[in-house]
């Protein structure tokens, strides 16, 4: 429940929010803001966009028309559709390309994000004398942690010896970059595999892509990146970064609804290397021989190869509507907006947390991170504080127990004043320290 008080920095403070906002508003036009169902404003301050995007305007539509597609032409969309079904997951792979700076050649839409993280590793993870070792960060997803387990354990691997953890510092929340290059040029001999987050979930931190990339090539390891919070949230250039492999999801920062497909990246040296190992379907094999129906597949030298089924239709429509919204924007564009939006967030966040138990855990170095800031709140549960900013301020963050609060301003949406509530609700909720 919001009260009628001035909040936090009093009037001014909230003034100049909505100053910013005129200035700088982003494109919440495009997007479905929920309803604050009571309080003193029409809408939440949705800060949640770092693990379910808000919904485009433009889906339901594009959604209809291909439900309708399906109405008047039957299997026959196949091939009749206004978009046929057959070929459509090519409309994706040009703007997904240019999403995460690569070639088309070598980015594909399919499946979930740790199905795909499966179906790389089987083509790169491929342990060989004393080159076993999968290195993750120590606060990886959990979802990779268990697959690359899984990974070890299907190699007829001890998973707790083939399995490197790599941790901050003592007393440290993030990984420093030359630990990294350290580790590699120490152990880098038993590395097979280099399975990092480009953005980690928990910190937000975000990774020297190319320098680690570089270091694990150097030491003979081929290097994955998993992209789910860095995908639509930094700019990326995997083709030039030299990345061997890299897969995110589409339901954060790109805003393709829950369970959204995912986007899978193969550098153009690997495709069309019959030595690599691969899972396959009949949309594994070339398109245009598809319907021959031969016993044996003629896999294209591209990223398509690691397909297998056909793709869900209504799946992929979320994501080409949110890939055109960021072709028509642009990363730089929105790569500035955040910059401006997160940097707000922080100075705000700094005056809330100077007198109470709270940290911002996050670099404080912009080129360090993306839009999201992480907050360790001592002596409390994140889960509580989440649902007291939600019921008493409409204020939607999330909590990953026990003690980190995230908070992502989305430079597509989220606007300084939704960066305002959040302090003013923290500011309300939080005790000062005594
Ligand atoms: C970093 C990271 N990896 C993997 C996953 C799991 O994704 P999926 O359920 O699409 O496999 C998530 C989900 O939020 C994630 O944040």
């Amino acid at each position: 429940m919001d009260t009628q008080s001035p909040g936090f920095g009093g009037a001014e403070a909230e003034a100049e929010a909505r100053t910013l906002d005129a200035a700088d508003p982003g494109h919440r036009h495009l997007f479905l803001v929920p309803p604050a169902e009571g309080g003193r404003y029409p809408e939440v301050a949705y800060l949640a966009g770092n693990s379910l995007g808000l919904q485009p305007r433009a889906t339901r539509e594009e959604l209809l028309a291909d439900l309708d597609a399906w109405r008047r032409l039957g299997v026959e969309g196949h091939l009749e559709a206004e978009r046929p079904w057959l070929p459509y997951h090519e409309l994706l792979t040009a703007p997904a390309a240019r999403l995460v700076g690569a070639r088309p050649a070598e980015t594909v839409v399919m499946n979930s994000l740790t199905v795909n993280l499966h179906l790389l590793m089987v083509s790169f993870y491929r342990p060989a004398g004393e080159r076993t070792r999968i290195v993750i960060e120590d606060s990886a997803f959990p979802s990779d942690s268990y697959a690359v387990r899984s990974q070890a354990r299907f190699h007829g691997l001890d998973p707790d010896t083939a399995v490197v953890r790599l941790r901050p510092r003592p007393g440290e929340d993030t990984l420093r970059t030359q630990d990294v290059l350290d580790f590699l040029a120490a152990e880098g001999h038993t590395v097979a595999l280099l399975l990092l987050g480009g953005v980690n979930y928990l910190t937000g931190e975000l990774m020297d892509i190319p320098a680690i990339t570089a270091a694990g090539r150097a030491a003979g390891a081929v290097v994955g990146w998993d992209l789910a919070h860095a995908a639509g949230n930094v700019p990326l250039a995997l083709h030039d970064w030299d990345v061997d492999f890299a897969a995110w999801c589409s339901y954060k920062y790109l805003n393709s609804g829950p369970g959204a497909l995912g986007g899978v990246f193969v550098h153009e040296r690997h495709l069309g290397d019959p030595a690599l190992p691969r899972f396959e379907g009949w949309w594994s094999t070339d398109a245009a021989t598809r319907f021959e129906m031969t016993p044996v597949s003629r896999p294209p030298a591209t990223v398509d190869a690691w397909q297998i089924s056909n793709p869900p239709i209504f799946a992929m429509g979320p994501v080409r509507t949110s890939l055109e919204l960021f072709d028509s924007v642009g990363m730089p564009a929105l790569r500035e907006r955040s910059l401006r939006l997160t940097g707000y967030l922080e100075r705000l966040l700094d005056e809330v947390t100077a007198d109470r138990p709270l940290t911002v855990v996050t670099p404080r170095d912009p080129a360090r991170r993306g839009c999201q800031l992480s907050v360790r709140i001592g002596g409390g549960s994140a889960n509580e504080l989440t649902k007291r900013l939600r019921h008493e301020h409409g204020v939607i963050a999330d909590a990953r127990e026990p003690d980190i609060v995230r908070f992502a301003p989305v430079p597509l949406y989220s606007t300084y004043h939704d960066c305002w509530r959040v302090a003013d609700a923290l500011a309300a909720t939080v005790e000062v320290n005594r």
